[in-house]
């Protein structure tokens, strides 16, 4: 394939096994996250790598949060919370720490850790990672965000869930340019 074919070719996957990326490839990852265009080189990315028995913590803070949000929780529920960090053998939140700017707006930053995300997404699917971003009300949890250490203008942008791909990849399909691109 070449790099561009590589690059149209990347597709999201949830069922993501052992093994976790390697240090080397999560830097590579990082690399890439951290070439990001960014406004008045704010570098406004954060990145949390869980993996290991570290994810199993992290399931526990997803437990917590969860619970300070609904404190009746059913325990079947409780326990469906808690593994989802189990779903892959690695799991990185992303967040971006928001500072005011004269010249970069709040949005331009939020815009830029999205680049950055999907720029480390990316170099995942070059690496022949499987990746998947995933939000739900917890990533817009406040005390999830205090739970993980985030500062108090910092907020989760996404739980990218890392690892090989299992099962057949479905192609990816074509989408029809002309709903989307006016030439003018
Ligand atoms: C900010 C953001 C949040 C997302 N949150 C979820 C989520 O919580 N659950 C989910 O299944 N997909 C979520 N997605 C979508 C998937 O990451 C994925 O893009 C989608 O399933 C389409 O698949 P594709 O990437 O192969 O086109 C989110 C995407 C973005 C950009």
């Amino acid at each position: 394939m070449t790099p561009l074919e590589t690059l149209l070719s990347r597709k999201s996957h949830n069922k993501l096994i052992s093994p976790a990326p390697s240090k080397n490839q999560v830097e590579i990852m990082m690399q890439a996250a951290l070439r990001a265009p960014d406004h008045a080189q704010l570098k406004p990315w954060r990145y949390q790598v869980f993996t290991g028995s570290s994810l199993i913590q992290l399931g526990e803070h997803f437990v917590a949060a969860s619970l300070f949000a609904n404190p009746a929780l059913a325990a079947d529920k409780i326990e469906k919370i808690r593994n989802k960090p189990l779903r892959a053998p690695m799991v990185i939140v992303a967040s971006v720490n928001l500072v005011e700017h004269q010249k970069v707006p709040q949005v331009e930053q939020i815009l830029s850790a999205g680049a950055s995300t999907q720029n480390l997404i990316m170099a995942a699917h070059f690496m022949r990672i499987g990746a998947i971003w995933r939000t739900g009300d917890l990533a817009f949890s406040r005390k999830l965000m205090d739970e993980l250490g985030l500062m108090k203008n910092e907020s989760i942008v996404g739980f990218i869930y890392l690892g090989q791909e299992e099962g057949t990849k479905k192609p990816v399909p074509l989408v029809e340019q002309t709903d989307f691109v006016e030439w003018r």
